[in-house]
């Protein structure tokens, strides 16, 4: 097959209507083909789980170094300096990805643990004496502002200049349209203080940020590259994790009965976030780029192509999934595509699980009952989904 005769469809993932309500573009896309070329924005894209997979295993041929966004590298500069890791490939990316995979460890990580359960605590006692609250405003960007930046070694001062910093940075995978117009808008004093404080005399010692630059004075990654891998932590590890927990609340909103399920078990919040990133995924697409001519399902693909993936079809593809569109907590979640996969799969994850896992715990325990109590907004973004105002009302268990 060639382009000519392999599916195409016009389907615009960066369009309103799309962002908006993605799930009946996902199955057009899925249901297209197996591979699809998306004549939009010539390029070529899968909503389908096994050949997400495939391509994210072989990533000699479907490389990051060009951009994970839809603008090719190879052809056009890139807007900014680009991730040392999210688009980087090997040889570079292994060592950096190595550095950063144990500066954010499980076993690394564990301390953090009891700080994460105190903030999770006094939150909850905080949303208890409210009731009505925003998920958004009230819930997902005070936790997350509070214990991410902690744990990172950052000051106080300034936090919520994360939250813009990581909408245009996610907002710039996609085309350069009003989304992303709108979310450069005062971006230079925001990018100003993320820089400095990645610097190294700005983190605070003990924090995961300055273990970075150790790495660097024992000459794993360059001095150079050390604020630029801090930076990828913050830029990556924020926006995701508010979606995701604004995601969370929405889908337990929504399905009392999974909130009572992980009340009678806690132990449940883990395989619970889990389910969420497959339902709800926060971080919704992604490409590569071709490095050579190849084939995918049987579909020829020339090189120095762009390949758009859709984590939220692949998440929601039947030929994976039983009842791919059940909110199940219990659910066997294994394979779901929220991390990404393969030598880029997400290098937060544990730190992200450890984050939502607690929080939802700390919730669980005091909160019978949420409702949503009022009309939502989204927060639209060219690839995250998640809420900007989710209104709700807690009740309080007895
Ligand atoms: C629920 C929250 C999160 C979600 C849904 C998420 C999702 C993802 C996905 C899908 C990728 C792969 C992208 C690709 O292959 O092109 C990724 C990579 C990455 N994530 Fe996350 N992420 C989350 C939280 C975090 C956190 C908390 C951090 C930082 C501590 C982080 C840092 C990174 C970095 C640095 C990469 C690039 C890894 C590499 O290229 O080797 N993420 N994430």
């Amino acid at each position: 097959m060639t382009q000519s005769d392999a599916s195409t469809s016009d389907i615009d993932p960066f369009s309103t209507e799309y962002l908006l309500d993605p799930y009946p573009f996902h199955e057009q896309l899925r249901e297209a083909g197996p591979v699809v070329w998306l004549s939009k924005w010539n390029c070529w894209g899968t909503g389908r789980h096994k050949e997400m997979n495939e391509v994210l295993a072989d990533p000699k041929t479907f490389c990051s170094g060009a951009g994970v966004g839809l603008a090719n590298f190879n052809n056009e500069k890139p807007w900014r300096q680009p991730s040392m890791l999210l688009e980087a490939d090997a040889p570079e990316h292994t060592m950096r990805r190595a550095v950063v995979g144990k500066v954010l460890s499980t076993g690394n990580l564990r301390r953090l643990r009891a700080d994460f359960e105190v903030a999770a605590a006094a939150l909850v006692e905080r949303l208890m004496e409210k009731r009505a609250v925003d998920a958004v405003a009230e819930v997902a960007e005070p936790y997350i502002l509070k214990v991410f930046p902690d744990a990172v070694g950052i000051g106080q001062e300034g936090r919520e200049n994360l939250i813009p910093y990581g909408a245009m940075v996610f907002n710039a995978l996609g085309p350069q349209n009003e989304l992303f117009q709108e979310s450069m808008v005062g971006i230079k004093e925001v990018s100003d203080w993320v820089m400095k404080n990645f610097l190294r005399e700005n983190l605070r010692p003990g924090g995961l940020g300055l273990e970075v630059y150790e790495a660097a004075d024992a000459g794993q990654v360059t001095l150079d590259e050390a604020p630029i891998l801090v930076r990828s932590f913050l830029s990556a590890g924020v926006d995701t994790t508010v979606n995701a927990i604004g995601n969370a609340l929405w889908c337990f909103a929504n399905h009392p009965e999974q909130w009572q399920k992980l009340r009678a078990n806690p132990a449940l919040s883990r395989s619970a976030f889990e389910e969420v990133l497959r339902f709800e995924a926060p971080f919704q697409s992604y490409f590569r780029t071709t490095t050579k001519d190849t084939s995918l399902a049987g579909t020829a693909i020339p090189g120095n192509q762009k390949f758009f993936m859709s984590v939220g079809a692949a998440n929601r593809d039947p030929r994976r999934w039983d009842q791919p569109g059940t909110f199940n907590i219990e659910r066997q979640t294994t394979g779901h595509m929220g991390f990404g996969g393969g030598i880029h799969g997400c290098v937060g994850q544990m730190i992200a699980r450890l984050e939502v896992e607690v929080l939802l715990t700390a919730m669980a325990s005091r909160i019978a009952r949420i409702e949503v109590s009022g009309p939502t907004t989204p927060r639209l973004n060219n690839v995250l989904r998640g809420f900007d105002t989710l209104p709700l009302t807690l009740y309080p268990a007895h």
